[in-house]
């Protein structure tokens, strides 16, 4: 029964274009942000959907390989929403200190929401820090950068990293292998297949990321982890339903980019992207995670 009960929030397609009605009826023209805040809404609500999907794969939020010290500092970078600062400091004691950093803060959560040991501030993690802020912290905590980086960034990146630690000190990092997928169903090996393309034409090269344990081994890190896996059971589903909606900022993103010189293109990409989403419990789109842990050099060179 779903047609004629008297539940109100939504259940499905029909529902979702109920929702959009008021708009419609008022003159979309009058509202015209109206669209701008459900998209604003959606990013943060896929991003705080991730962190549940990496929760309930790895178990854990700090990897329980590090040690926790009194008064320990960890960095967050390209915090986001901060979620995962905002978990770790419900299980840390309040004298351990978490600084989230994001090149932008929109989606940081409100400051009367922060607790006393959270701090969240707007830093571009390619290029260096300021020397206050270098060998100051325990962990240094990054997730879902896949899209972030273009040729040759991730030098920079890491260097950043190698700053903020003290000697000894940990990365974790938890990564998308938008490269190794598992894909199934209908239509979704060739919308693969079409959306690399695109990637390769708008300069997203991905393959860094399956890259990354080798090239911080060259950089002096010591690898203690390094985990390729797949999503089971209802992660997988929990998965395709993220990064569909990923793939819909990705290609607004993409759209900026090449928008002029392949209209057409796009289009169809998005197009295919709506009928994945429509037969979305049938179809499997998932990336694959990449878990690492390692340690910066115990003595400064
Ligand atoms: C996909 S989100 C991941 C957010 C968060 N790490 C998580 O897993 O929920 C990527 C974040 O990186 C941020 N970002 C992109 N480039 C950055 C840069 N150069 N320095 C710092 N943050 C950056 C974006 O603004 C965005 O919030």
């Amino acid at each position: 029964m779903t047609q004629t009960d008297d539940y109100v929030l939504g259940r499905g397609i029909a529902d979702s274009i109920r929702l959009a009605s008021p708009v419609s009826v008022l003159g979309s023209t009058k509202y015209p942000n109206f669209n701008m805040a459900i998209a604003l809404i959606l990013v943060i609500t896929r991003l705080d959907a991730q962190h549940l999907l990496w929760k309930l794969y790895r178990g854990h939020d700090l990897h329980p390989l590090i040690p926790m010290t009194d008064g320990m500092k960890i960095a967050e970078l390209g915090t986001g929403t901060a979620s995962w600062i905002f978990g770790l400091a419900r299980q840390l004691p309040p004298t351990v200190e978490l600084h989230g950093f994001d090149i932008c803060d929109h989606q940081f959560p409100v400051k009367n929401l922060r607790p006393q040991n959270v701090s969240l501030r707007v830093l571009d993690s390619l290029v260096d820090p300021p020397a206050s802020m270098c060998g100051q912290y325990d962990v240094v905590h990054l997730r879902m950068w896949a899209s972030n980086l273009r040729e040759n960034t991730i030098s920079a990146l890491v260097r950043h990293i190698k700053c903020l630690l003290k000697p000894g000190r940990y990365i974790q990092w938890e990564e998308a292998d938008l490269v190794h997928q598992r894909v199934q169903g209908e239509g979704a090996a060739s919308f693969e297949q079409n959306i690399n393309d695109l990637f390769k034409k708008a300069n997203l090269d991905y393959r860094w990321v399956s890259e990354l344990p080798s090239f911080l081994e060259t950089e002096k890190f010591k690898i203690i982890e390094s985990d390729t896996g797949v999503f089971e059971h209802e992660l997988v589903q929990l998965c395709t339903n993220t990064y569909l909606l990923a793939l819909r900022e990705i290609l607004q993103g993409i759209k900026k980019i090449l928008g002029q010189d392949l209209p057409l293109v796009i289009a169809e990409q998005e197009l295919a992207l709506y009928r994945l989403f429509l037969q979305n419990t049938r179809v499997v789109y998932n990336w694959s995670p990449v878990a690492l842990l390692a340690q910066s050099q115990e003595v400064e060179v």
